[in-house]
């Protein structure tokens, strides 16, 4: 019998998620929660659940019969749903709390990249806004300071100077603009950013196909930082074997780590790497997929995905399995709503999104008298594949014009180095 398998989200990640785990050759009943108005339109049963409500997900996961719950967002990882979903003997994709921590506290993952020798920026903790104060006076700049929770990308602040180090120290510590919370300062890294996902079983890191993000709101890379405003894959000059040999450098040690303290590690462990002149180094470690990088890597996945999550569940499950690739090239493009990544409108129509010759994940989207409204920051995804990145990128923009909406904003440079690098 075909397996059942709840999607827990409702992002452009789990809609690209849905789609890849639709392709899959043992035709899987898929469910998502609480899912968006794309994901529905794809004929994917909706269960009226919110991502972060542990103790209703766990019930929902069984009332539905999932045999695979694949969890999308952070939140519920660190908070434990899977912990949950192993008591009630339902199996999920994705790490423990104990594992998630890496995600969870940036303390944590700094403590454990020292401990197993993982490269990143040097860093000290702030404690408190006195601490704060005269670490600031002897530190070189740029220096970037990064609040100790989950803020959805956006608790990094680059200071240029210590004048405007202290104003974000105000940020932290004065407005307390994401509560409670420590603040890690760090050495600023120059260089290229890569985001190099792999699939861990406990005990091996499977890379997966390298991808570009772009965290800045704005057209050559200005403005705030977001939670992704495009992406695309693979990237010039990293193959498969370069991506493992990061991935060793990267991942391995920490499934190493983990796996000897007890917490071994399943599902995505997602690397944000700075490739600078001295070697690469870990900005930050996520524990799911990334959000807008999944647009872009699994529309390329030749393997099935239902197989390659499955055997991520099961200690050493991906014993022999390499994840196969197309040779095309996706591009990405976010659509945002006006005013993202600060406060920003709901409620607007949505047209043009019939008949585009690319792929369109919704992600801020809802259904409402049988229009497609804007329900979010991050509105629609629409990857464009080619076989070359002009091909794929000339895709995605045709299309991401088509679509129209009150006060939609997009970046106009997504891959556009992607075209040149691939040219040179
Ligand atoms: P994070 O949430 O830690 O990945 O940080 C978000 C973004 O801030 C990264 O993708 C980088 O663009 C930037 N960033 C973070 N840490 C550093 C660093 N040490 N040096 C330079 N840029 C950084
Ligand atoms: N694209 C960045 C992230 O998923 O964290």
């Amino acid at each position: 019998m075909a397996a059942r398998i709840l999607v827990v989200g409702g992002g452009g990640r789990e809609h690209a998620l849905v789609r890849t785990l639709l392709r899959s050759p043992q035709r899987p009943r898929v469910a998502a929660a609480p899912g968006n108005a794309g994901i529905a339109r794809d004929g994917v049963e909706i269960l009226p659940v919110g991502a972060e409500d542990v103790p209703a997900l766990v019930g929902a996961a069984r009332d539905w019969g999932a045999d695979l719950v694949v969890v999308g967002p952070e939140a519920p990882l660190v908070a434990g749903l899977v912990d949950r979903l192993a008591e009630a003997g339902i199996a999920a994709f994705g790490p423990s709390a104990a594992a998630a921590r890496i995600e969870g506290s940036k303390t944590y993952a700094k403590e454990l990249m020292r401990d197993c020798g993982v490269p990143t920026a040097g860093h000290v903790v702030l404690r408190d806004r006195e601490e704060a104060l005269a670490h600031l006076s002897r530190a070189a700049y740029p220096a970037v300071l990064k609040a100790d929770v989950l803020a959805a990308g956006k608790g990094v602040i680059i200071a240029p100077d210590e004048a405007e180090a202290r104003e974000a120290i105000d940020v932290f510590f004065g407005e307390k603009r994401f509560g409670e919370t420590e603040v890690v300062l760090e050495e600023f890294l120059d260089g290229e950013e890569l985001s190099l996902l792999a699939l861990c079983d406990g005990e091996r890191a499977v890379p997966l196909a390298p991808a570009q993000d772009y965290k800045r709101a704005l057209d050559g890379d200005a403005g705030p930082n977001t939670g992704g405003m495009g992406s695309y894959s693979p990237v010039p000059g990293f193959d498969r074997e370069t991506a493992e040999e990061l991935a060793r450098v990267a991942h391995q040690p920490i499934v190493d780590e983990l796996r000897r303290r007890g917490t071994p590690y399943h599902g995505i462990l997602y690397a944000g790497l700075m490739l600078t002149a001295d070697g690469p180094r870990v900005l930050e470690f996520n524990c799911r997929f990334g959000d807008p990088e999944t647009q872009a890597v699994l529309p390329r996945l030749r393997s099935d995905l239902v197989e390659l999550l499955e055997a991520s569940t099961r200690p050493g499950g991906l014993a022999g399995i390499e994840p196969e690739w197309t040779s095309d090239w996706a591009v990405t493009v976010v659509l945002a709503a006006g005013g993202y990544p600060g406060d920003y409108r709901r409620g607007d129509e949505i047209t043009g999104l019939d008949g585009l010759q690319a792929e369109v994940f919704h992600a801020g989207t809802a259904e409402s008298d049988g229009r497609v409204v804007t329900a979010g920051g991050r509105v629609l995804n629409v990857t464009g594949l080619g076989p070359s990145a002009a091909a794929a990128r000339e895709r995605a923009y045709e299309a991401a014009g088509k679509i129209e909406f009150n006060g939609k904003q997009m970046r106009s440079d997504i891959a556009a180095r992607a075209v040149v690098g691939a040219e040179v």
